[in-house]
């Protein structure tokens, strides 16, 4: 297996920066954010979510798509991503990056279970997600979280980056505490959510390592304070 990287420049990052100021002029709460995200939020991310050794990514809220390059450009070559958009200017320009190892689906997050048999995927083993949780009822959030913990693998991480510390509140019944780490070179600085799923349910210590046996980013990282 060939697993030499893919090297995506971003040719269209100034010109991205207008599209996505266009998006988020029409559509604020849900694009949530005036500017993509700075290369090192994008670096933080690829290092969280562990995507060098990652077979199956879903990618939550891709925008238009600084975030999947980074993606790209860090996944094994052999590896797929699926990058999940509800706007369909940003998806049309997603369409646009060629690589093999990208699908990109026009829908909601909330139906991230018919996404993956759409495009005949099985379990994740991470999931990234930029979707401002905090711009959307409660409800809405907790099935979005519900959904992405059914369909992700055992051992698998779901990786959030958020202004507010809004989902981990709405996480904490489903999916416990996550690990927490702080990305200040971003405008505005951002925190980056980690929750690992456990491989087995109640099985001490496999609980906090991930499938292929590392400590988890629960052990890794400083846990938030309770939420509240
Ligand atoms: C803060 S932007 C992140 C964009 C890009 N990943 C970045 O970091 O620059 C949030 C993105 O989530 C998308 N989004 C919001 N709600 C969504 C949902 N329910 N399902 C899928 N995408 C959603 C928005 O359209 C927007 O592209």
């Amino acid at each position: 297996m060939d697993e030499k990287k893919t090297s995506h420049q971003n040719p269209f990052r100034l010109n991205g920066r207008f599209a996505f100021f266009k998006g988020f002029l029409r559509h604020p709460s849900a694009v949530g954010s005036i500017i993509p995200s700075s290369r090192f939020l994008e670096r933080r991310l690829v290092d969280i979510g562990g995507i060098a050794r990652r077979r199956m990514v879903v990618e939550l809220g891709p925008g238009t798509g600084g975030t999947t390059l980074a993606l790209l450009n860090a996944l094994p070559r052999s590896s797929r991503l699926l990058a999940v958009e509800v706007n369909p200017e940003f998806f049309a320009r997603l369409q646009t990056i060629a690589d093999p190892r990208l699908e990109v689906h026009l829908g909601s997050a909330e139906h991230i279970g018919q996404a993956l048999a759409q495009h005949g995927w099985q379990r994740p083993d991470a999931v990234v997600s930029g979707i401002p949780f905090s711009n959307m009822p409660a409800e809405c959030g907790r099935r979005i979280l519900r959904a992405i913990w059914a369909c992700l693998a055992p051992g698998g991480c779901f990786v959030a980056y958020q202004f507010m510390k809004r989902v981990a509140e709405l996480a904490h019944e489903t999916l416990g505490p996550p690990a927490v780490a702080l990305e200040f070179l971003n405008v505005p600085p951002v925190r980056v959510y980690c929750w690992q799923k456990p491989i087995a349910a109640a099985s001490g210590d496999t609980a906090h390592r991930s499938a292929d046996g590392r400590p988890s980013a629960q052990a890794v990282f400083a846990a938030d304070p309770p939420p509240g």
